[in-house]
């Protein structure tokens, strides 16, 4: 091996695995995946399937929500205020190419996860609202909820991108920590004197 591979190999060994995203956030992510490509891609707007779905979709983000303040330490909403300050500082580390990796959600990811959050909500409400006696073919509504549905499309396209492209700079695989629920982490990125303050140690280190 040469001394190169053997350098990356020493690197790569000596990541911590940080358990950061609990299975019910896992659960929740690669579900609400699912069910939004379903209505979007798959079932017939005017057949129950597709009304079955979409509030399924809404009971999804009901229970997010209500685990954002009572769930794991990187699940809880106040491990990820909106904050435009902070999105644009990390803005600001991408402009410079600065390196700084976030062990739970990103300030930039943090504001497109409440904004698909809330996306999602009104997609449900403009959804129900269509099928009730008062909004029963009533145009506005109907282009609101195509409205929110491109605009959920867009974001998530945006989003998927973001993730790949934060996934290469920082050098962490973000998908497969959504998968895995662990993020490895190379020791200069650990906080302070190398103890992780969050994200709970899997078996220590580990290699990727
Ligand atoms: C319909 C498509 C998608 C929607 C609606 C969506 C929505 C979301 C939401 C709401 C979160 C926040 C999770 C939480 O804290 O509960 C999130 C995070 C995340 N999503 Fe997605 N997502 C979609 C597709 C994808 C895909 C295809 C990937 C993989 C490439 C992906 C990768 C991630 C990752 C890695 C995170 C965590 C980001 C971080 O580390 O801060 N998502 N997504
Ligand atoms: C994440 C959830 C949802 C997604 C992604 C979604 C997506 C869509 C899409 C792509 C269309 C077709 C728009 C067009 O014709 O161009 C549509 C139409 C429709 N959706 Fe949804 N939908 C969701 C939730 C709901 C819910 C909860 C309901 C009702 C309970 C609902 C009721 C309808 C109805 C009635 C139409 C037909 C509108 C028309 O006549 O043009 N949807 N939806």
């Amino acid at each position: 091996m040469t001394d190169a591979a053997l350098a990356g190999r020493t690197v790569r060994s000596a990541r911590s695995a940080l358990r950061v995203w609990d299975p019910l956030v896992r659960v929740f992510h690669w579900s609400l995946v699912v069910l939004f490509a379903s209505n979007v891609l798959i079932t017939d707007p005017e057949k129950d399937l597709h009304h079955l779905i979409g509030y399924a979709v809404v009971a999804l983000v009901a229970v997010r929500l209500v685990w954002g303040l009572i769930g794991s330490r990187h699940a809880r909403f106040r491990d990820f205020p909106p904050s435009v300050s902070a999105a644009l500082g990390q803005l600001g580390d991408i402009a410079k190419g600065r390196r700084r990796v976030h062990l739970g959600h990103t300030p930039l990811g943090a504001l497109m996860i409440y904004n698909l959050l809330a996306t999602m909500l009104l997609i449900g409400l403009t959804g129900w609202m269509m099928t009730t006696n008062a909004y029963w073919g009533v145009k506005w509504v109907e282009e609101m909820h195509e409205f929110f549905v491109t605009w959920a499309e867009i974001c998530v396209a945006a989003h998927i991108a973001a993730v790949i492209w934060e996934s290469r700079r920082t050098g962490v695989n973000l998908p497969r920590a959504m998968v895995t629920g662990v993020k490895m982490i190379e020791p200069r990125d650990l906080p302070q004197s190398g103890q992780p303050k969050s994200g709970k140690p899997t078996s220590g280190h580990a290699s990727e």
